[in-house]
This record gives C-alpha cells, structure tokens and sequence, in this order.
C-alpha cells in the first residue's frame, strides 16, 4: 500500500478520490484551503491545511505529510480551478493571476518538491489532473484552457526529465464532471452553474477516481501516458448532447 499526497481533497474529484483510495487502502495525505472539510473527506487520512501557491505552505505540508506517512509514493496534483467565462477584451486579469498561480505555478511548487524523493528512491508516480480543456480551446476559456494546455507540456517534460528514474507520469484529463467547479467558475452563482450541465448526464467525481484508482494500480513497469474521460453526452468541451423535454 502506498503514501499518496493529494491536492485539493476538500471537494469534488480530489475528495472522491481520497475516498476511493483511502477504501483501497492507501496512506492518504489530504490537502486543501478549506482543511475543515476534510475531516468528513477521510477522518482516518492525514489531513493538513494547503495553499498549493503558497511555497511556504507547500513546504510545511509536505514536511507534515511525510513526517505522517512517510516517504511519497505518489502525488496527485488535483487542486486547480476555472474563475470566470470572460472574454480576453473583457477582462482584467485578476483572474487570470488566479488560474495560472493555481493551475501552472501551484503544479510545479508541489511536484519540484517530491520529486528528489522519488529520484532518490528510483520509484514515484505523478498523476496530474488536466482537462479537455488543454487539448481543445472555448471563447470565454483562454487563460483556463491555456493553463491546462501548459500542464501538458510540463506533463511532457516531466516524463523526458525523469526518465530513467523509475518515476511514472500521468495525466487523466476529463470532461464535464458534475462538482463545485462551475459554482467556483460562476463566483457562487449556484444556479448558472446547475445550468452547464442541463439535458445531460455529466460525470461525477467518483468515476474519475475510479480511473485515478486504475492508474495508481498498475504495475510499476506500466505507465498510463494520457487518459481522457468524457461522458457519454459529450464529444468535446463545444460538442455536447442536451435532452429536451
Ligand atoms: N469539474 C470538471 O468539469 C473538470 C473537468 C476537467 C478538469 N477538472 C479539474 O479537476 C480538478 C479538480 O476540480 P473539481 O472539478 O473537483 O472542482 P472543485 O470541486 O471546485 O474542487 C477543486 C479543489 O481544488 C482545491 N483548490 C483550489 N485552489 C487551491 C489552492 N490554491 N490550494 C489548494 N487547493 C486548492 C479546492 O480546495 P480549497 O478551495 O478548499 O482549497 C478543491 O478541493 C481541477 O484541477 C480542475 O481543473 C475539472
């Protein structure tokens, strides 16, 4: 059984994956903003409190999750977030800030950090969490898009830097999964974010961590490159089938 750090355990697909991973047995470090929440994610997991654009709290994080657990077998980078649909000439950047220091910078903050374990070690896994996102762009989307796309180079490199190392690299990137990132997207508005998944079946957090589940179970001489999951009602993040009533 493995040390598994996850991002963003405090909701949607990191905390149906902390729960999916914790019942499969693992030692289970949870991090998140919010850390009050993650009591009820996985009252039995180490849980600690974690701005992943934070470096200092990105340090004491990992310091406490290995003093817990022990040596990281695997980090998944999960905790990320879209703010916002406007458009570049509508726009005024805060946002963008947002999602870059999130989605890009928080990224690497956490992975150069365990990453001299896992050399060291010559074994590790990364599981990042990207998106439909990064392989095909939407108007009102740039920056969140770009940042996904961004990841997918980092991803890339990643696998070139390390290999040799034992350390495997992976990116599951869904599609519309039912969570709160389209309330986080539409800044609260519960009702607007209800309304992206009108007349279809989205995905839900627990079938990502099922496919997180797959690729933490592997063979270590089996690395999954990319995974992308979408529903069954969409093709890509434009092409979406919607039931009228
Ligand atoms: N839902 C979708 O349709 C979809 C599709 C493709 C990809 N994704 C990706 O899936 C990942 C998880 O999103 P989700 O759908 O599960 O949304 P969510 O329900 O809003 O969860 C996002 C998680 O990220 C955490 N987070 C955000 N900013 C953080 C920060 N600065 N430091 C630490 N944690 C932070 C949040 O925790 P706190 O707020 O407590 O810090 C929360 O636990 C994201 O990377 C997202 O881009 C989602």
């Amino acid at each position: 059984m493995k040390h598994i750090v996850l991002t963003g355990a405090s909701s949607g697909i990191g905390a149906a994956t902390a729960r999916k991973l914790a019942a499969d047995g693992h030692r289970m470090s949870l991090g998140a903003r919010r850390v009050e929440r993650l009591t009820e994610v996985a009252p039995d997991a180490f849980r600690h409190a974690l701005d992943v654009t934070d470096e200092a709290s990105v340090e004491t994080f990992l310091a406490a999750a290995t003093a817990a657990n022990g040596p990281i077998d695997v980090l998944i980078n999960n905790a990320g977030l879209a703010r916002g649909t406007e458009t570049i000439l509508g726009a005024t950047g805060e946002a963008w800030r947002e999602m870059v220091e999130t989605n890009v910078m928080g990224v690497l903050h956490v992975t150069r950090r365990v990453l001299p374990q896992m050399v060291e070690r010559g074994s590790g896994q990364v599981v990042m969490i990207g998106s439909i996102a990064g392989h095909e762009t939407y108007e009102g989307g740039s920056v969140y898009c770009g940042t996904k796309r961004m990841l997918q180079s980092i991803t890339q490199a990643l696998r070139y830097e390390t290999l040799g190392h034992g350390i495997r690299v992976t990116s599951v990137d869904p599609g519309m999964v039912d969570t709160e990132f389209s309330v986080v997207r539409f800044r609260g508005d519960e009702a607007r974010a209800a309304s992206v998944y009108d007349g279809m079946t989205p995905l839900a957090g627990e079938d990502i961590a099922d496919v997180i589940s797959f690729v933490i179970s592997q063979p270590p001489h089996v690395n999954l490159d990319t995974i992308v999951v979408m529903p069954t009602d969409q093709a890509s993040p434009k092409r979406v089938h919607r039931r009228t009533t």
